[in-house]
């Protein structure tokens, strides 16, 4: 006789208006195993892994743990049955310290039973042990919307190891996180799967699968494409089994020349995460700004967009002085910005896609302040051609859409702007491999056409394969100049990070 595997769902199936998201999946996990799912923008791996986590009911399929069938109705249940999910988007309550969110819905409770309270006291002496084997060093009671990404994250870990998890899924858990980041979050994966955890990696970042997975399941429109040994597959049968073709380059070439210095930044400050920052850009080059999380990258890009005050600094745009003092002044002077955290700045969740794609060119879709529908239609569904955007209309709202597509919307927006100056920050964070090379291929476009293309990127393989010249940033400050991307090495920038 066999023994049953961890965990066993089968035949799962669910529907959205428009969209059948999975049509009958199977996923098996053993225990000690790390099992990456993966799939396009769009295939259903956060659909499944949100029934698993009983945040979604699924029209049909089954869940089996050690050979019992589970009825998970709902995130306490899944808890209940051993299961913990790490979604793409955190639960944490912001407001609360780490060790109350750790042990909210499973407090720890003292006294006679009917009047007993919380014991907060052990509560923050077990949460402190927990994120202490998780090498972590904050402050247990420290609000949860104080602490970095990768904090909020080792949150979630203790809060599954809090409850006995058996088994845990983290959906992209290194898209927020920087290098050194990612590989203490891998130590931590490799330390429960030694004792016998069984976990589920969603990750749109092939290089981590071969670092810290042992299997690979991969889904494609909603249904099973294959599975694979890590051991058997090498980075190109990835892919193809992810995107069904082949791709030439993941990082394509430019054409064109290095042009004329447009963009000239000098002493740029504001507040204290960005102090004395000068650099030029050029038409025709894509600037990469790097380093560590909280150095002061996204502030540069902040301040060049207007929307974090500037105390001191000049800005000049093919010789002439600009002064964005807001957004809607920075993108009068033709600078438009992609931000990292889409959810918050990129997108009105609630309105469709359609309408968050024409949102600021109405004026040019307009004639005498009517919008002329048909050409915000026609553009729009250029736009969901090119960038291969997965909605099931133009009027879906973007909130049903998954992650990746998300980012895509976004950035649909702003080349619909026909910006002189295009700030990415983190562009393909949370995109599937095939759509990065579009992305790629349309900031190339923007350079070859003589545009100002600066992306910030924790990226590391995505910097050297993309950028001309990099910029390396510590607290606040350029601690690093490389002219010619082509001699640096992962090894190059991350020292100059931390110095
Ligand atoms: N709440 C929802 N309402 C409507 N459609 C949804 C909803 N959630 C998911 N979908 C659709 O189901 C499909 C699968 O989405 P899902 O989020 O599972 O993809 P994913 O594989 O996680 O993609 P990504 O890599 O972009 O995160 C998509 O077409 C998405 O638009
Ligand atoms: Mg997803």
């Amino acid at each position: 006789m066999t023994t049953p595997p961890l965990l066993s769902m089968e035949g799962i199936a669910k529907s959205y208006p428009g969209v059948q998201a999975l049509a009958g999946v199977n996923l098996e996990l053993g225990s000690g195993e790390v099992l990456a799912l993966l799939g396009e923008n769009g295939a259903g791996k956060s659909t499944l892994m949100k029934i698993l986590g009983g945040a979604v009911r699924p029209d049909a399929g089954r869940i089996v743990i050690d050979g019992v069938e589970q009825s998970i109705r709902s995130p306490l249940d899944a808890l209940g049955a051993g299961v913990a999910v790490i979604h793409q988007e955190f639960n944490l309550v912001p407001a609360l310290g780490a060790a109350d969110n750790i042990f909210l819905g499973q407090e720890v409770a003292r006294g006679p039973a009917g009047l007993a309270w919380i014991d907060r006291g052990a509560q923050r002496r077990r949460a402190q042990a927990l994120l202490a084997r998780l090498g972590a060093d904050f402050d247990a009671d420290a609000p949860c919307r104080t602490l970095s990404v990768a904090r909020q994250q080792l949150v979630e870990i203790a809060k599954a190891l809090a409850a006995g998890a058996r088994i845990l899924v983290m959906d992209e858990p290194s898209a927020a996180l920087t290098t050194p980041e990612v590989a203490a979050l891998h130590d931590v994966i490799r330390e429960l799967r030694r004792e016998g955890t069984g976990i589920v990696y969603v990750s749109h970042r092939l290089e981590e699968i071969a670092a810290v997975c042992d299997r690979v399941e991969v889904l494609r429109d909603g249904r099973n494409v294959g599975g694979a040994s890590v051991a058997a597959v090498n980075r190109s049968d990835l892919i193809r089994m992810m995107v069904g073709r082949e791709l030439v380059e993941e990082f394509p070439r430019r054409s064109g020349t290095r042009g004329d210095v447009r963009l000239v930044v000098e002493g740029l400050t504001g507040g204290t995460a960005v102090r004395g920052v000068s650099f030029e850009a050029r038409a025709g080059e894509v600037l990469a700004l790097t380093g560590l999380v909280g150095s002061g990258r996204t502030e540069v890009l902040r301040l060049l967009f207007g929307a974090d005050r500037r105390d001191s600094g000049t800005i000049h745009l093919d010789g002439r002085p600009v002064d964005p003092r807001s957004p809607r002044a920075a993108i009068a002077a033709g600078i438009g910005l992609l931000p990292e955290d889409r959810k918050l700045q990129g997108l009105v969740l609630g309105l469709s896609v359609r309408e968050n794609f024409s949102l600021p060119s109405l004026a040019r879709f307009s004639r005498a302040g009517v919008v002329r529908r048909g050409d915000e239609q026609t553009a729009c569904a250029g736009a969901i051609t090119a960038l291969r955007i997965k909605t099931p209309r133009q009027e879906t709202a973007v909130r049903g859409l998954s992650g990746g597509n998300q980012q895509k919307v976004v950035l649909a927006k702003w080349l619909e702007r026909h910006c002189e100056v295009l700030l990415f920050d983190e562009p393909t964070r949370g995109v599937d491999v095939g759509a990065k090379v579009e992305i790629y291929q349309l900031m190339n476009d923007l350079a070859a056409a003589g545009k100002v293309v600066i992306m910030v990127s924790s990226d590391l393989p995505e910097v050297l394969g993309m950028a001309d010249r990099i910029l390396v940033m510590h607290d606040g400050r350029i601690t690093g100049r490389i002219d010619d991307a082509a001699t640096a090495t992962q090894e190059s920038i991350m020292e100059l990070a931390v110095t």
